[in-house]
């Protein structure tokens, strides 16, 4: 059992909202004694969020901190928890350290707090602490594990589904198709037959989507001639358009959104990557106006009498088993791979964040803190 534990920190302010690796400071600290209530945890993979940096920047994470948010796979070492026993694998947040003392009791960071349902079923306040049943950790690895059953794969399952059911008649349009919703998006919308077409950043990364991912076409949002290949993609107009993105893009696809189609918002990713980051708003915006849902896309939408969900996806998280059976069972048949970029070693860590932001890469990015057996 380790007596101490490995913390990296933010050591200092971004400047014109640059993160560099020499931003952030390794850290060692004692591990304290359990208290009633509370579990020790290695962990053992985290997933690195996009919303890193504008948590920096908006205050979230302050320099000396550690950031709390993060959707982690860790390994129970030592318990005085109801729920998490010793030996067990589980979903949790954790910050950017190599093991933590934590409890079932505790809220989410960053969320608010979870249905009844779901508290209920993870035993735990919070909706992204849970353990996993042991069957699921015998079949994947930590990566597919936060990757497929964590956010990413929830997300576009979910997504889908509510916007369902697909069918082979629909023209279905996936943004960020290379990102970590959008690359599940896209397979589970082929699965369903229906015609894709994903968005993605530059010939190299479209043709990733075409071939890697069986999308019809993928095209390059940031061509100037954006909107008339859309258009040429789309010659029947769309049906479903799985959205995480926002910002002009959002607006440019709604000329081609069909009367009744069905607008599936679920992230502002745009903002998250934009070489400058908007200054915090006076005012808490809505969910809708941070996912691109701007007043000219309401419009839109009233205008085609068009369908459109907004949602975190732990308000699906009472049905979190049966999307996992679903998924695996996808997996198996080879149907839908998983998509992760996993970078190894915790000492990574700093460089893996600041490379979230610099560097092109497949699907969800993930720090493995060590090899697995
Ligand atoms: N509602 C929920 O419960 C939920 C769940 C999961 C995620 N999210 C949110 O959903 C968003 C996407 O998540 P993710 O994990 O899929 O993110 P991700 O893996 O970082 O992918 C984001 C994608 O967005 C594309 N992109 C970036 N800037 C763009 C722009 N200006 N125009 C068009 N495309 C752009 C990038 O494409 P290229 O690299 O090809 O340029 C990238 O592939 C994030 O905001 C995340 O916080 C919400």
């Amino acid at each position: 059992m380790p007596d101490t534990y490995r913390k990296w920190v933010l050591d200092r302010p971004m400047v014109d909202d640059v993160l560099t690796p020499d931003q952030f400071a390794l850290k060692e600290a004692p591990i304290p004694e359990l208290e009633a209530g509370q579990a020790l945890i290695r962990v053992k993979l985290i997933n690195i969020h996009s919303a890193t940096r504008a948590r920096i920047a908006n205050g979230a994470t302050k320099p000396g901190d550690t950031d709390y948010s993060n959707y982690a796979c860790a390994e129970v070492l030592k318990s005085r928890d109801k729920t998490f026993k010793e030996g067990d694998v589980i979903a949790c947040q954790a910050g950017w350290q190599d093991h933590q003392v934590v409890s079932s009791e505790s809220a989410s960071v960053g969320y608010g707090a979870p249905s009844e349902l779901v508290k209920a079923l993870n035993g735990a306040n919070s909706q992204w602490n849970y353990v996993f049943r042991p069957a699921m950790v015998k079949a994947w690895p930590s990566d597919v594990l936060m990757e497929m059953f964590g956010t990413s794969g929830m997300t576009a399952y979910f997504g889908l589904r509510e916007c369902g059911p697909i069918t082979p008649g629909d023209a279905v349009a996936v943004a960020g198709a290379s990102g970590s919703v959008g690359s599940i998006a896209v397979q589970l919308a082929k699965a369903a037959g229906a015609y894709v077409v994903g968005f993605a950043g530059g010939v190299d990364r479209c043709r990733w989507v075409v071939e890697t991912l069986g999308a019809d076409q993928c095209l390059d949002y940031r061509a100037d001639d954006f909107a008339a290949q859309l258009a040429t993609a789309f010659p029947n107009g769309i049906d479903v358009f799985s959205d995480g993105v926002g910002g002009q893009l959002t607006e440019t696809v709604m000329a081609e959104m069909n009367p009744f189609s069905r607008l599936f918002s679920f992230g502002g990713a745009a903002a998250f990557y934009a070489d400058r980051l908007a200054a915090p708003a006076a005012q808490r915006p809505s969910l809708r106006r941070n996912f691109g849902i701007s007043e000219t896309v309401e419009a839109a939408l009233k205008a085609k009498r068009m369908r459109s969900e907004c949602w975190i996806v732990d308000e699906f998280y009472d049905e979190r088993l049966k999307a996992e059976g679903d998924l695996s069972r996808l997996m198996r048949r080879g149907v839908v791979k998983p998509v992760n970029t996993v970078v190894d070693g915790f000492e990574n860590l700093p460089s893996a964040i600041v490379g979230l932001y610099a560097n092109p890469r497949a699907g969800k990015l993930q720090v493995r803190f060590e090899p697995e057996a």
